[in-house]
């Protein structure tokens, strides 16, 4: 019995310990989200501060596929989805030439957050 089960034991614990490492939780791409919040607000040009924002853009699609507690999952993609919503906007701003409103927009996405990580540190 125990020369059946054997071979699989080590492939299962390999598994088990893997799985949630490659799945990840938030705080990658999180911390590439800040740098390049930080990039686009302070770049003196259009083309950077949109190569930044299509970033966090594409950094927030990652951040929705990692783990995230159960219980406020559902609040979180709603917040993610809300700062993609910021970004498209500054970036429709940015292209119509309008760069004072796409730093509003930024502005926005700076509230989000700090409303978010406030509902994120609460407990429960
Ligand atoms: C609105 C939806 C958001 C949600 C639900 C959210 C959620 C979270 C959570 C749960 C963490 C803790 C991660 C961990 O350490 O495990 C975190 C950290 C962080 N978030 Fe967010 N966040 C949001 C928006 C943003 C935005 C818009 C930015 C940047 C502009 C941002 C930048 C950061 C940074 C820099 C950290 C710290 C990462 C570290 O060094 O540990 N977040 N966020």
């Amino acid at each position: 019995m125990l020369n059946t089960v054997r071979p699989l034991l080590l492939p299962l614990m390999f598994g088990l310990f893997t799985l949630p490492a490659l799945a990840g939780d938030l705080e990658q791409p999180m911390k590439k989200m800040g740098f390049n919040y930080k990039q686009a607000t302070k770049a003196s040009d259009p083309a950077t501060m949109e190569k930044h924002i299509n970033q966090m853009r594409a950094e927030i699609d990652e951040a929705k596929t990692r783990q995230m507690p159960t219980a406020k999952k559902e609040k979180f993609l709603e917040g993610l989805t809300e700062v993609q919503s910021e970004l498209d906007a500054s970036l429709a701003a940015l292209k119509a030439g309008d760069e004072a409103k796409a730093r509003e927009h930024l502005a926005k996405v700076n509230d989000l957050k700090k409303e978010y990580h406030k509902y994120a540190k609460q407990k429960g």
